[in-house]
This record gives C-alpha cells, sequence and structure tokens, in this order.
C-alpha cells in the first residue's frame, strides 16, 4: 500500500543560470555526485515503494527530460501538468488517481531537489510515518531543527512538554516574515518544515474536501476518467482552472490533525547558490570551486562554477556567486541570494 508524489515541476529560479525554466535544477547534477537531484531523491524512495508506485508530476515540458533521466518509470507514471499551479492542485491529482487505484495507500509527498545523504535514516523516518498514518489520519510532516530565521521555509510549532517522538503541531506557519521567524527560532519550539509529507489517501483527500472545497468538487468531477484513456483531456481542459497555491497554505496551515515527527538525518533544500555552497568542499579560504580553474588572490567565502573547467582569475573578491553559463555571466553577492529570482523576471 506504500505510494510516493514526486513533485518535480518546479523551476528553481533561484539557482540562475544553471537552473532555467527548460532545464530547472532537479535535473542537473548540482552536486557533482554523478546523478542529478531527481536521480537521487528516486531511488532514495524506491528502496522502500515499488517503483511502480511513484507517481512523478512535472510541466509537460519535462517529460522527455524525466523519461530520460529515469529509464525505469513509466509514461503512466508521469503526470504533465499543462501549467504550473504549484503545490496543492499537483498533490489533489495525484491523491486522488492513487485513491481510484488503491483507496487504502499511505503516501509520502517529496520533493524532487533535495539534499538528504543518510539514506537509512531517511528510510526509517518514513517507514515510521507509514506506521503511524496506516492507523490514525494525521497529516505527518518531517520537522528539522533550525539554525537561523530562514523566511522562505515552513515553521511548526510542538508543544515543549510533549516528549513523544511523533509530535501534535500546535500551529504551522507557511514563510513567516523575519520578525516572526526570528521569534520562532528564540522561542526553540519550532522546527521547519521540511516538506517532505506523510500520509494516508483517506487523510489527504478528506482535508482537501474541507479546507479547499472547490479544488476537490473541480477535480473530483473528472474522477471517473482518472487512469484511463480520456484523462488527458480532462487535465488539459481542468488542471489550469485550479487554484495557484502551494499545499502548506492550503492545507496544513488550516488543519487540526497535523503531527511532526523530527527528523533523524541531514537535511538541505537546496534553494539557493548559499545552501548549495554549505555542502560542498571548500578551499583554504572557503571557496567552492565546481568545474573551474581558479587562480585567486584575496578571494574567500565564494562559490565559482563554470562550464567546461574555463580558468577564473579573482583578486580581492569575497562572499560572492560567480557562476559562468552560455551566454550569462553572474556575479551577485551571497547575501542577496534570495532576489536572483526577481531578476531572473525582471530579465524576462
Ligand atoms: N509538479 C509540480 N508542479 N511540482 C511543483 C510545482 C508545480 O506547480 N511547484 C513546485 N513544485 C515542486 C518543486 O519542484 C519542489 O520540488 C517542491 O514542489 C516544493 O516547491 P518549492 O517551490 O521548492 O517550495 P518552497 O521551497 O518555496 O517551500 C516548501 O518547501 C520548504 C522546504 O524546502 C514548503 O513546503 C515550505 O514549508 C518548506 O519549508
Ligand atoms: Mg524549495
Amino acid at each position: 500500500n506504500y505510494y510516493a508524489i514526486l513533485m518535480a515541476g518546479g523551476v528553481g529560479s533561484r539557482f540562475w543560470p544553471v537552473s532555467t525554466t527548460d532545464f530547472p535544477k532537479q535535473f542537473h547534477d548540482m552536486l557533482g555526485t554523478g546523478d542529478t537531484l531527481i536521480q537521487k531523491t528516486f531511488s532514495r524512495l524506491s528502496q522502500l515503494i515499488p517503483k511502480e508506485n511513484i507517481l512523478i508530476l512535472t510541466n509537460e515540458r519535462y517529460n522527455d527530460l524525466v523519461l530520460e533521466q529515469l529509464p525505469q518509470v513509466k509514461q503512466e507514471q508521469i503526470i504533465l501538468e499543462p501549467a504550473m499551479r504549484n503545490t496543492a492542485p499537483c498533490i489533489l491529482y495525484a491523491s486522488l488517481k492513487i485513491k481510484k487505484q488503491n483507496p487504502n495507500a499511505v503516501v509520502v509527498v517529496a520533493p524532487s531537489d533535495h539534499w538528504i545523504e543518510d539514506e537509512l535514516q531517511f528510510i526509517s523516518n518514513i517507514q515510521r510515518s507509514f506506521d503511524y498514518c496506516v492507523l490514525q489520519e494525521t497529516l505527518m510532516t518531517l520537522g528539522i531543527l533550525p539554525t537561523f530565521p530562514n523566511t522562505g521555509y515552513g515553521y511548526i510549532e510542538f508543544d515543549k512538554l510533549d516528549t513523544r517522538p511523533i509530535k501534535k503541531v500546535a500551529q504551522f506557519r507557511e514563510k513567516p516574515d523575519y520578525p516572526t521567524a526570528r521569534k520562532f527560532i528564540q522561542s526553540r519550539n519550532f522546527l521547519w518544515n521540511a516538506g517532505i509529507f506523510i500520509w494516508s489517501i483517506k487523510a489527504i483527500t478528506e482535508a482537501f474536501e474541507e479546507f479547499q472545497p472547490e479544488m476537490y468538487e473541480h477535480f473530483m468531477n473528472g474522477y471517473a476518467v482518472y487512469n484511463t484513456p480520456a484523462e488527458k483531456a480532462f487535465i488539459l481542459e481542468n488542471y489550469p482552472k485550479a487554484d495557484n497555491i502551494s499545499i502548506d497554505y492550503a492545507i496544513l496551515e488550516k488543519a487540526q490533525n497535523v503531527y511532526v515527527l523530527p527528523a533523524t538525518f541531514d537535511w538541505n533544500d537546496l534553494g539557493t547558490w548559499g545552501s548549495l555552497y554549505d555542502k560542498l568542499p571548500k578551499d583554504k579560504q572557503e571557496n567552492a570551486i565546481i568545474n573551474a580553474k581558479v587562480l585567486l588572490e584575496n578571494a574567500s567565502n565564494n562559490i565559482i562554477r563554470t562550464e567546461n573547467k574555463k580558468t577564473v582569475v579573482i583578486d580581492g573578491l569575497n562572499d560572492y556567486i560567480i557562476v559562468d553559463k552560455d551566454d550569462v555571466l553572474l556575479i551577485y553577492p551571497k547575501n542577496k541570494e534570495q532576489e536572483i529570482k526577481a531578476i531572473v523576471n525582471k530579465l524576462k
């Protein structure tokens, strides 16, 4: 009864110019391990979940990339979205599809672009959550011990006195502003949301019915054609009409039956150049160098990446992102990395 919903439809624009709309970061070998992020994620999940029970949701323009990078996946396992609508529609749609195949399924919903090294701990955390969700109608989140007031994450409040390994969530807050995030960190009873969820198909579809009744009804209209040849036309016509909203705002902030298991594996969401920098080996001056020949003077804490081992000469530059890719050269301060997303939009 184990299933996975693998979300692979984001564009990773803060990793521009390497990640682009035509070739987003989940299809890149960002860490230089020889595998792309989606390949790593798939192999991690398939240690616990039968390969044929892993559904991949992505934009239709990435179909070929998925087939090429995951040759073990059949076309029926790939759900192609005609438009980007964030994670709530993607999760509801996949859940209804699974429900039709197996109403007793329990699923893990996972992003395709995270760094998780300790696969054994990851698997054991998922197994544990599955066991819990088989018995109760809970929405399980995995919590990460926060280290700074990151405003790009969801925050999970738990009861400090609750010593059980799986805790009831008092409050889920998606992407709070900086002062709020700081307050959360100081109060020490908040965890970051890893963005990995575990629940039964029953629990998640009921949550949608309650908190997103319009979206639920809209997608239920096509239920009869799910997993049939007529499904494609239904998606093409109806998917773009769904609200553009993430699962965090749509369900987790609203539901009362949210639980958290503090994760026992190291986690990094590889959301920005800085988070990638943290995971890479560095030289004596703390420069991380990917695919480049460098001559550096008075240069520290930079991340430098080129294609084809270009020679890079730098004198007197610290804490910068330097990325050379085809017809783009990015030289940008690390502490403004969140703004890269806006720059990409400006350039369009
Ligand atoms: N199929 C599909 N369709 N996938 C999508 C879409 C879509 O329209 N939009 C995003 N995704 C995928 C992304 O590729 C990524 O793997 C995952 O869904 C999460 O989306 P992000 O856009 O990366 O979310 P986020 O980083 O802003 O926030 C989420 O993750 C944080 C941890 O990394 C939230 O769940 C936060 O609460 C969490 O802390
Ligand atoms: Mg993310």
